[in-house]
């Protein structure tokens, strides 16, 4: 298994990804392409593969102003859900980020969404806030963060 940070020139990797953002989100929240290359070259993107397969994504934003990054997208790929993938990239990322000296990661999770917030609430993020109709009426969100120690 391979943790990898994104780059520009890897097209193959890139098409992957974007592939993966209708797979596991449908219309509603995932990257598109032009989100996609703005995260490469403007925040952090990062996978695991397995050879040439892609099992995880996490797109990061820099907060203005803050040593902080704003986790925009988190996802495994469909079949490789619930075998450690998810959990694995967050950590090898929080040793990453932390070099960078990164000191808090924040994102935000729908309220129903119980496998991701566990899987959060397992590697130390905390739920900070209920933040209603964030994403339109009705499409409610925990703002939730990690420090890094
Ligand atoms: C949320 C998601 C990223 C988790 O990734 P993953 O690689 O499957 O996660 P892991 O295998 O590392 O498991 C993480 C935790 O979730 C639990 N889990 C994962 N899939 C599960 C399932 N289907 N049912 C119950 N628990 C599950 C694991 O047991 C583990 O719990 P633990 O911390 O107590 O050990 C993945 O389900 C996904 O891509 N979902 C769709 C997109 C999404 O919701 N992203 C989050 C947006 S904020």
């Amino acid at each position: 298994m391979e943790f990898i940070e994104v780059k520009p020139s890897d097209i193959d990797l890139i098409d992957k990804i974007y592939n993966n953002e209708i797979e596991s989100f449908g219309i509603m929240g995932g990257a598109d392409m032009w989100m996609i290359m703005s995260f490469i070259r403007y925040g952090k993107l990062y996978l695991l593969m397995n050879g040439d397969e892609l099992l995880t994504v996490a797109q990061y934003q820099k907060i203005m102003g803050e040593e902080s990054v704003f986790l925009y997208g988190f996802s495994t790929t469909p079949k490789n859900r619930n075998k450690g993938y998810g959990k694995e990239l967050l950590q090898k990322v929080h040793i990453e980020l932390k070099k960078l000296g990164i000191k808090k990661i924040c994102l935000t999770v729908d309220p129903n969404n119980e496998i991701a917030i566990k899987m959060y609430k397992h590697l130390g993020y905390l739920i900070k806030e209920f933040q209603e109709n964030e994403y339109g009426k009705g499409i409610h969100r925990f703002l939730m963060a990690k420090v890094l120690s």
